[in-house]
Formats: structure tokens, C-alpha cells, sequence
């Protein structure tokens, strides 16, 4: 595990192996750091064990080749710059869920913290279902207090999809899609998860913990592969892809694809008490259209037919069937776009 606040020298001298179009003398970092020369050889050698391709030359110093591709926690922090909504990030290497691991946190009082991983062995996600989080995936769960009422709760879920898709679509110009109440999809298939646990007090949020799952560099088949028989045979599951296979195999940026998320949720995150204005955008970004509703599981499942039409006000799905208009709330029935 790594708490990125406790790596304060380290981030230095990156950052001066940053800001530099050259070779940095050990002598002159440490001279700038106020450090020995011999405690800027470690914080190199560290760096180079975190995997950063770091150049020596005798008399010259220092030069940064290439970066890992890793979330590390001053690597995010450097892309995003200031940010009131993260103020602290735990990164771990492989963890079982970051969700769990944040709600712990979340309960001991933190606030404004991200949970980042590179995989997770027991990743969850919605209705207690199994969350596939291998290498190169986004997999992360945030902390925060946002100022709704709990009867908004199923905004926060859209509200968060709309982040994902906004910085799908600006990141990478792909045509992401909020898939009701909380996926988000390209061309029909599925490509992050998200999943919110909240502690409530007389109908006030207390904290809320927002799941992400992004399947970034991550192949199809490793996520179907490692999909039980079960898993795929489920109704609700109409495929996955990955944003390196919309790309055309080419692996993204993490890194940056992470701080442009963060970016897009905190500022739609500032603006949720102007509900109008982020239903508006919610609504822009729906998937609507032919839909099988699905009520149960399984072989007992019940599926009809329907048109998705609208968001209402409170965040419900609007379908029309044969048995008139109904109001889908999220958690009860499954909608299955027939893309
Ligand atoms: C879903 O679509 O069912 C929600 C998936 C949410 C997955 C994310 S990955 C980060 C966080 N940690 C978890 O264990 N789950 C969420």
C-alpha cells in the first residue's frame, strides 16, 4: 500500500526530473531538496523500483526516460492539480476491493479520499454480483459527502455515469452512453461499472462511497475468460468491452484518463443541487430506445418488451409496453438495451 501524502520527497524529485528537458545533477537536487547526495541516490533507486526509467550520466546527473504505467498516487495527483474533491490517495497494488477498503476508511471519519488499485481479487459490484478487476483496468472508490438528499440517490448513480461517459468521450472521442441506471457502454457493450454505498442519518447523506470500474487496457477475452459459464448466461449480461479494444488495441493513457474522470466528477458533483441542468445532461447522454424489461432471475425470470423513453425527475427509467407506461426504479427490474 501506498499513501501518496507520505511521499513528499519522492514527488520532489520527480518533479524536478520533470521540469527539466535534460540531465539534473545529484548535487544540484540535492542542494535544491535539502537533502544528502546520498538521499538522492535512494529516492532515484526508489523510483526505479517503482519502475520510472531513470538515465545516469557521471558528471551530468540524472535524466527521466519514461514513467510506469501506474496509478500511482502522485502521478494522479500531478495530472489533476488542485482538486477539493480528492485531497488523498491509497493505492495499492493488488487489493480485494477498493470499495471495502474505502468504506472502511469512510467509517473511521476520512473524507475526500480515493482508493486506487491496479487489480482486485474480489471486486463488487451491483446486487452483491462478482466485479472482474484485473491488471489494467481503472478500478477505484471515492469518498465523499455530497450535498443531496437521500431521495436523490439514484441521481448520484446517473450523475456519476454521466462523469464516466463525458470523459470517455473527451478523452478519447468514443461514443459512450449511459446504460440506466449506472453502466456505461459503447456501442451497446458494457465498459465501466459503478457502484455507490452511502451511510444515511434522517434522510441525510452521510458520506458516500463511489465505486468506478473502467476496463481500460484490459482485453475482452481476459474478462470473459474469467467469467463463469454462470456469469454469461445471466440475463442481465449483454457483453463487455474495454476502451484499448475501442481504440483499436492501443493501450490509453490510465494516468490521465483517471484525472480527467475526477475532473468531470467534481464538477458535475459541485453543480447537483441545479438538478434541471444535470438531468438535462444526464438525458442527453441516455441510451433510450428498445429495451427487454427483466423482473427476477434466472429461469424464474419474467422479460417483456419495451421502448425506453425518458429519465423522470427522480432518476427512474420511463418505458413504454404493452401495459402502458411504467416508471423503472433502479435496484428492481433489469433493463437490457436490444441494441
Ligand atoms: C456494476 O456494474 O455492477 C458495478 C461495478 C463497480 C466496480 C467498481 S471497481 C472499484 C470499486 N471496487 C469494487 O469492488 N467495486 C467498485
Amino acid at each position: 500500500m501506498i499513501v501518496g501524502s507520505k511521499k513528499a520527497r519522492l514527488k520532489d524529485l520527480l518533479g524536478m526530473l520533470r521540469a527539466s528537458k535534460g540531465y539534473v545533477s545529484g548535487e544540484y537536487m540535492s542542494r535544491m531538496l535539502n537533502i544528502s547526495r546520498e538521499a538522492v541516490w535512494k529516492q532515484i533507486s526508489m523510483l526505479r523500483g517503482y519502475g520510472y526509467s531513470i538515465d545516469a550520466k557521471p558528471r551530468l546527473g540524472y535524466m527521466l526516460i519514461d514513467r510506469p504505467d501506474r496509478l500511482y498516487p502522485w502521478e494522479i495527483m500531478y495530472e489533476l492539480g488542485g482538486s477539493s474533491m480528492v485531497k488523498e490517495i491509497i493505492y495499492h497494488d493488488d487489493v480485494t476491493s477498493t470499495q471495502d477498503v474505502a468504506l472502511r476508511l469512510a467509517e473511521e471519519g476520512k473524507d475526500s479520499m480515493l482508493v486506487v488499485a491496479e487489480k482486485q481479487s474480489k471486486g463488487r459490484g451491483r446486487l452483491s454480483r462478482r466485479w472482474i478487476s484485473p491488471y489494467g483496468g481503472v478500478w477505484f472508490s471515492l469518498i465523499t459527502k455530497p450535498r443531496v438528499s437521500v431521495r436523490n440517490a439514484t441521481i448520484l448513480s446517473l450523475a456519476t455515469a454521466l462523469a464516466v461517459c463525458k470523459s470517455i468521450n473527451g478523452s478519447f472521442n468514443l461514443p459512450a452512453r449511459i446504460k440506466w441506471p449506472n453502466d456505461v457502454v459503447i456501442n451497446y457493450r458494457k465498459v465501466a461499472g459503478i457502484l455507490i454505498d452511502m451511510s444515511v442519518e434522517h434522510d441525510v447523506i452521510n458520506y458516500c462511497v463511489i465505486g468506478i470500474g473502467v476496463n481500460a487496457n484490459v482485453s475482452i477475452e481476459s474478462i470473459e475468460g474469467m467469467m463463469s459459464d454462470e456469469d454469461k448466461g445471466y440475463h442481465y449480461y449483454y457483453g463487455s468491452t474495454s476502451l484499448m479494444h475501442e481504440m483499436g488495441n492501443k493501450a490509453v493513457d490510465r494516468v490521465k484518463f483517471v484525472a480527467s474522470l475526477l475532473r468531470e466528477l467534481e464538477g458535475i458533483y459541485s453543480r447537483l443541487s441545479y438538478k434541471a441542468e444535470i438531468l438535462a445532461s444526464i438525458r442527453a447522454m441516455m441510451l433510450l430506445g428498445p429495451v427487454s424489461i427483466i423482473e427476477g432471475e434466472g429461469k424464474d425470470a419474467r422479460i417483456r418488451d419495451g421502448i425506453a423513453v425518458d429519465v423522470d425527475d427522480d432518476g427512474s427509467l420511463l418505458v413504454k409496453s404493452n401495459e402502458g407506461m411504467e416508471k423503472v426504479i433502479s435496484g428492481y427490474i433489469h433493463i437490457r438495451y436490444e441494441g
